[in-house]
């Protein structure tokens, strides 16, 4: 069994997910179903004994170790996060409170148990925490992409309190020799992206017949990854890379922002046109830019590919055409998202009948 944290969010679910459909090594997956947690993510695994769900916080230390011992999972692999950096300006203290001290305390509780673990176990645990290229900060048109060797600047509380994060989990593995692993990954599109971000918010506005808010002039550039390739290269760290490496993840699908909406507005045009027969580009206005608006991302991911041998699957083109086809074939999911209602089921599914090792396989 393996432990995923977060596996309710966006990367995670699809993590448990494309985990289950590959393998048959249960998965212990605990989140705490803050906003972006959502159990309709997994409705697909009702009923599946090789899944066993727990509502719970990493920074619950009692929580983590008697669940750790409960289980004995041979492998942590840390999503848990709170992950929006606009929502990480409005209110930093939750970023702090998850990314930080929620890690420092899974950290401690991992390495509890690690410590205690027969000497075969001991030698095979993993512990990998899954990060962010936001702690490098950021890079003018001319720099060369993100090596693992970028020294850390972090611009935004969100991706300080991540680069902290990463930090303790380098100390715990130098100090208490911890066999952790890092992964830091560009940005991740494709289904069950909550809708607060850009490529989920673009296509569910312009749906909805909203303004497609570009922060700025829409030229900063991100670098793009299909959710399910970050998974397969999370899967890989997972099973050959080194103790203590770090391993930049990324698409070589450096975009601007405003390329990105372009495209979702074209794709929107073929596939569900607007009625009066205008482009989704009309939607298009230009607001006011994010404090602190890193101005571009861009990851080498040439020490994963050399060392590990993984590659993406999808280039863009196949994974956003599959992601805006996704959110036409789900506007159930996005309406729950959008008013709630899937919080309501939580409370009626798993709140009245308390979560426990009882109800789980
Ligand atoms: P998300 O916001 O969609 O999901 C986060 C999940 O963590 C949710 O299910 C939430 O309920 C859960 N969670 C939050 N606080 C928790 C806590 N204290 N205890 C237990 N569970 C908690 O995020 P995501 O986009 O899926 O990102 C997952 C991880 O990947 C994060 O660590 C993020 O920093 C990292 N990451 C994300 C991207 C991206 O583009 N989304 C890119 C690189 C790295
Ligand atoms: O780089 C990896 C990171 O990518 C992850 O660590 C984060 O968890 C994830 O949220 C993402 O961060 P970004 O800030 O890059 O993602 P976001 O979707 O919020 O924004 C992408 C770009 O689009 C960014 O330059 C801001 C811009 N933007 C975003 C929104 C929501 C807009 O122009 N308009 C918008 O409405």
């Amino acid at each position: 069994m393996i432990l995923v944290t977060g596996g309710a969010g966006f990367i995670g679910a699809n993590f448990v997910l494309d985990w289950l459909t590959t393998c048959d090594e249960p998965v212990l997956n605990l989140d705490k179903l803050t906003y972006a947690g959502n159990l309709h993510n997994l409705d697909s695994l009702q009923g599946d004994a090789r899944h066993v769900f727990v509502q719970g916080d990493i920074g619950d230390a009692a929580l983590v170790s008697r669940l750790l011992a409960q289980y004995q999972p041979r492998a942590v692999v840390n999503f848990a996060a709170e992950s929006h950096v606009d929502r990480s300006i409005h209110g930093p203290e939750d970023f702090i409170q998850t990314n930080v001290l929620g890690t420092f305390r899974l950290l401690e509780a991992a390495r509890h148990y690690w410590q205690a673990l027969p000497a075969v176990n001991k030698e095979a645990f993993r512990f990998l925490h899954v990060s962010t290229d936001e702690v490098y900060g950021t890079l003018s048109a001319t720099d060369p992409a993100f090596t693992e060797d970028n020294t850390y600047a972090p611009n935004s509380p969100y991706s300080a309190s991540k680069a902290a994060s990463d930090h303790l989990v380098r100390a715990w593995h130098h100090t208490y020799g911890l066999p952790v692993l890092t992964t830091n990954c560009s940005n991740n599109y494709g289904p069950l992206h909550f809708p607060e971000k850009l490529i989920p918010l673009m296509i569910v506005n312009a749906l909805a017949g909203k303004n497609l808010p570009v922060y700025g002039d829409g030229m900063q550039v991100r670098d793009w990854l299909y959710v399910r390739d970050h998974c397969s290269a999370i899967r890989r760290v997972l099973e050959a890379g080194h103790l203590g490496e770090t391993y930049n993840v990324g698409g070589w699908n450096e975009k601007p922002n405003i390329d990105i909406v372009n495209t979702v507005c074209a794709l929107l045009d073929e596939l569900r046109p607007r009625a009066d027969g205008q482009s989704y580009r009309s939607q298009i206005t230009y607001v006011k830019d994010r404090p602190g608006h890193d101005r571009r991302y861009a990851i080498d991911a040439r020490k994963i590919e050399r060392e590990l041998g993984w590659k993406p699957a999808e280039t863009f083109d196949t994974g956003i055409r599959k992601t805006v086809q996704w959110y036409l074939d789900n506007a159930d999911w996005v309406a729950n998202v959008q008013t709630g209602a899937y919080r309501e089921w939580v409370q009626t599914q798993y709140q009245e009948a308390p979560v426990s090792a009882a109800t789980c396989a």
